[in-house]
């Protein structure tokens, strides 16, 4: 299988599938987002070596089975293929309508979009009925749940493989229809927008709205502390794609997520969002 895009997610999701048996080429046109990748895939299994969870030997061959490439021309013989670049549609759709042309016909075209539309990036491909959504959740090697999303066009078997593999991966796949933010985010991105006015209204300090949902809602994270997690940016497009496409001002993005982006507040990856990191 090729994974297309070594970042967080494309590191996890590649980590995954090698500890699962499978071959896998990681794919990124930035030699250096490769090494970093590879990196932090180590680092992963290192602790699990540490905590007795893994032995050397096996982290040693998951390592050997990831191969690195930085071309899409790398995944030209693989059955399966998980895209995770960067969430911009232009690029996605341009990385589909490539790879559709390149691999085999039988071969499966996954995205791990968090909210653009899995039937349009489809429409770019050839054969829209073999692209399909898989959604995996951050941090990747944790999180039980695979979103598989079903494109107007996907077929019955394309689904059926998708959830097949999420099995054996060991994870849970939940099936759910293309509409904007599948259901993770469409629930998920306006817990996070309210909390964020919460903050900007004044009405608790960010340790104090994340408290209140961690203790009197069991969640593990507070959900400002989860949108640092996943990065502000991302919370942010997601929001205005929810709100563009759905076309309802429950979903419009508080104006402070909109300042804490363009300042490059972005959460963890840059060091600082509700929470400092330094
Ligand atoms: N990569 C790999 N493993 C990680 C990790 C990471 N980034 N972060 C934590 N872990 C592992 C730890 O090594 C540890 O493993 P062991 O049990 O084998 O020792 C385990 O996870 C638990 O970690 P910790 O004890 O350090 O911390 P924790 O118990 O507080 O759990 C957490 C951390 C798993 C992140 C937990 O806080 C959690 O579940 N948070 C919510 C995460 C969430 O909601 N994710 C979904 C985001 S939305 C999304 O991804 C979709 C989207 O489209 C935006």
């Amino acid at each position: 299988m090729a994974v297309i895009g070594a970042g967080t997610m494309g590191s996890g999701i590649a980590q995954v599938f090698a500890q699962r048996g499978w071959r896998v080429v990681l794919v990124d046109a930035v030699a250096e987002q490769l090494e970093r990748a590879l990196g932090s895939i180590r680092r992963n299994l290192d602790r699990q070596v540490e905590r007795g969870k893994l032995a050397a030997g096996e982290r040693d061959a998951v390592l050997r089975a990831i191969e690195k490439g930085t071309g899409l021309e790398s995944a030209r013989d693989c059955s399966l293929v998980v895209e995770a670049v960067v969430e911009d549609p232009r690029v996605k759709f341009e990385v589909f309508s490539r790879l559709g042309e390149l691999v085999k016909d039988d071969a499966i075209l996954a995205t791990n979009t968090s909210s653009i539309s899995v039937t349009e990036i489809a429409a770019h491909a050839s054969r829209p009925e073999r692209v399909v959504g898989m959604h995996f959740m951050n941090p990747v090697p944790v999180m039980q749940l695979v979103e598989v999303v079903r494109g107007l066009k996907t077929s019955d078997g394309t689904v059926n493989r998708v959830k097949e593999i999420a099995v054996e991966l060991g994870k849970t796949p939940v099936e759910v229809n293309d509409y904007p933010g599948f259901v993770s985010n469409r629930v998920l991105m306006p817990m996070i927008n309210e909390a964020i006015y919460c903050v900007m209204e004044g009405v608790a300090t960010p340790e104090a709205v994340d408290q209140v949902m961690k203790l009197g809602m069991n969640h593990p994270m507070g959900p400002l502390a989860l949108a640092d997690l996943i990065g502000l940016d991302v919370c942010l497009a997601i929001l205005e794609v929810l709100h563009r496409d759905l076309g309802d001002d429950k979903y419009r993005p508080c104006p402070l997520l909109r300042k804490m982006v363009a300042a490059g507040r972005l959460g963890r990856k840059s060091g600082a969002g509700f929470y400092d990191y330094a």
